[in-house]
Order: C-alpha cells, then sequence, then structure tokens
C-alpha cells in the first residue's frame, strides 16, 4: 500500500498589515465588532506588483527547505487560487517557472475558492498513490484584497492576502489517510464575483468583478457542511474524534471554527487558531495554519491531523492525515 505524506510545510505573508482601527477609517465598522463577530484582529495585503505567483513561491521555496529538497525534485505542482496572475496561463505554470522546477512536469490550478487547497490536496494525494507521481507541491496562494470592495465593510473585514504550501512524498507509510470532497453549485449567489472574463469586459460595471457575499447565509452552510465534513473523514478511516490530535481548520471566522470544534468535542486548545492574524485568506489558510503549528513545534512528527475547509461555490472537503 502507497501512500502519500506531508515532507515539508512552508507559508508567506505579504509585509503590509491592515489593521481594525485602519478599517474603522474606511467603513462603518468598530474594532470591537469585528474581534466579536470574526475573531480577526489583522489582515495582511500584498504590495503593489507582488502577485499570487510571488506569494505562492515564497511558501513553496520554504516548504521545499523543510523536506530538504530542491524544486527539480519536484514532478508536479497544484495551486488552488481563485486571485490567479492572469486569465492563462495558469498560476502553477509561472510558478512552475519561477520556482525553476524540471520543464515538463505537471502544472495546474484549481479553482474550489477557499477550498482549493483541500482539493488540491486530495488530488495531489490520488497521483501519488497511483504511482503517477513521486512527489508534488499542494499550494494554496491568494491575493483575495484585489477583489475588494473596499466599500463594503461585509466584506472587506474578511478578507487578506497570503500563501501556504506542502511537499506531499509517496510513503510505504500514512501519511494521508483519507479525504473527501463535496461541492454544492445551488447557492452560487451567497458568495460569488458577479463578473467574469467570460461576461466580456464591455460588461464589466463598477464593482460587478469584486467579490459580494451574504455573510450570515454563508455562515449556516459553512457550519452545517463541515460538521458533516469532519465526521465523514473520520468514520471513512475508521478513527474517531478522540484520535484527532490537531484540527487546522479554515480560518473564516472563529465563531465557525468554535462551531467544528463542539461538534468534534475538542477543546480549543487543539485547534489551531491563526484567523486573527490574517483574516481569512481563502485556499491559503488551511497551509497557512499548518505550517504556523508545525513551526512553532504544537504540530509534532506522528499526530493525527484532521483539516477541513469551506468556500465559495460551495466547495468544502476534509482531510485526515498522520503527519
Ligand atoms: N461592522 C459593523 N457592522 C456590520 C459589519 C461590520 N463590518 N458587517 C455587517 N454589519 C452589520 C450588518 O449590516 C447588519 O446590520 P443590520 O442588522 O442593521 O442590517 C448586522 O451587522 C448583522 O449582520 P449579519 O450579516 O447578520 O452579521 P453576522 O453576525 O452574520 O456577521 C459576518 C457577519 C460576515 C462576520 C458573518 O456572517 C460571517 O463571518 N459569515 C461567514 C463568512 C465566511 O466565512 N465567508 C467565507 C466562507 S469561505
Amino acid at each position: 500500500m502507497s501512500y502519500s505524506r506531508i515532507s515539508g510545510t512552508g507559508s508567506y505573508l505579504p509585509e503590509k498589515v491592515l489593521t481594525n482601527q485602519y478599517m474603522e477609517q474606511i467603513v462603518d465598522t468598530s474594532d470591537a465588532w469585528i474581534r466579536e463577530r470574526t475573531g480577526i484582529e489583522e489582515r495582511r495585503m500584498a504590495a503593489e506588483g507582488e502577485t499570487t505567483s510571488d506569494l505562492a513561491v515564497n511558501a513553496a521555496l520554504k516548504a521545499l527547505e523543510a523536506a530538504g529538497l530542491q524544486a527539480s525534485d519536484i514532478d508536479m505542482v497544484v495551486v488552488g487560487t481563485t486571485t490567479p496572475d492572469k486569465v492563462f496561463p495558469s498560476t502553477a505554470c509561472i510558478v512552475q517557472d519561477k520556482l525553476g522546477m524540471r520543464p515538463g512536469t505537471i502544472a495546474f490550478d484549481l479553482a474550489a475558492v477557499c477550498s482549493g487547497f483541500m482539493y488540491g490536496l486530495s488530488v495531489a494525494d490520488k497521483f501519488i498513490r497511483s504511482g503517477s507521481v513521486r512527489r508534488a507541491l499542494v499550494i494554496g496562494a491568494e491575493t483575495l484584497t484585489r477583489l475588494i470592495n473596499w466599500k463594503d465593510r461585509g466584506t472587506c473585514i474578511i478578507f487578506g492576502d497570503g500563501a501556504g504550501a506542502v511537499v506531499l512524498e509517496s510513503s510505504d507509510e500514512p501519511g494521508v489517510y483519507a479525504t473527501h470532497l463535496h461541492a454544492d453549485g445551488g447557492h452560487v449567489e451567497l458568495l460569488h464575483t458577479p463578473w467574469g472574463p467570460s461576461q466580456g469586459y464591455e460588461n464589466l460595471i463598477d464593482d460587478a468583478g469584486k467579490a459580494v457575499m451574504r455573510g450570515n447565509e454563508v455562515f449556516k452552510v459553512a457550519v452545517r457542511r463541515l460538521g458533516q465534513a469532519v465526521e465523514e473523514v473520520l468514520e471513512s478511516s475508521g478513527f474517531t474524534q478522540s484520535d484527532v490530535d490537531w484540527l487546522i481548520p479554515h480560518q473564516a471566522n472563529i465563531r465557525i471554527i468554535q462551531a467544528t470544534a463542539k461538534k468534534l468535542e475538542l477543546p480549543m486548545d487543539q485547534v489551531v487558531v491563526t484567523v486573527q492574524k490574517h483574516g481569512n485568506t481563502s485556499a491559503a489558510s488551511v497551509p497557512l495554519a499548518l505550517d504556523e503549528a508545525v513551526r512553532d513545534g504544537r504540530v509534532q512528527r506522528g499526530q493525527l491531523l484532521l483539516l477541513e475547509a469551506f468556500g465559495g461555490g460551495f466547495t468544502w472537503g476534509s482531510a485526515l492525515i498522520r503527519y
């Protein structure tokens, strides 16, 4: 039996910090409201000219270093992103070139919004288990602030920029036990950009290319679906809640995270929470949280990790991993 296992993690946050106090200056909100309703204290913003591939490369280099590998050792790169550098080619192709990976290796983007990393992890796991590739880079990278309408207090306080990456390698030992992916395209209007390129640039009016969200309705679906996702991945791999060492959730909102932890009957000191530092970085959020907990020593080799994410689509997914 062949598995994939995480041999290295990395992450990157742009330097520029947008605090809640800054948000108070641009929209009708307050630090207290944002903290209470979301848990967010600050978010990051990519510098002018800094693109998603730049963030992705920074995170990938750290993951490669942690794995003790060079870019030339990697057979495949998958980038989960909703904010690609260009409509085409894929950000993964740009990352492949910037990293100096071997020409001819596999490179593609995955569009699953905030679940992009979970989708990428699941796909890369299957490529490795089938023997198609030995080593893959799975990256979640976003410059979500580029899609923000800075007059909309319901979204501008939530989202931020960042990237996280893991190196997945073929292994005889687990590894990734199970991944589960889902989507339900029946609620597109709850979280979307009303305009996209296929509607024609001549029809791009005002802020139609920016993100809009019916946050309260998204919240309810997210709590329900994530509860199902964590139960499903435990059941399918033969583990129970008490086996889990760490929940590494999508960092969207502290109240959604708390609801999932409650469902798992897991105390919050076994939940990795980083949302306060960078807000919702979409596809980057799970690998960002994982990397932080690995580097500060909370997550140790041999521990059982439950990862989950939920995002626009809607899409959602979970993974159970022996680190
Ligand atoms: N500051 C102050 N008030 C705000 C605000 C802000 N930044 N944003 C919204 N409000 C107001 C609303 O206008 C509304 O006012 P009203 O009652 O006068 O109409 C009130 O707060 C309640 O709005 P509601 O949307 O019900 O708040 P909420 O408790 O659901 O919190 C979110 C809003 C966005 C924080 C919350 O719904 C959320 O986090 N949703 C999930 C978002 C998410 O995770 N998205 C990504 C999924 S991957």
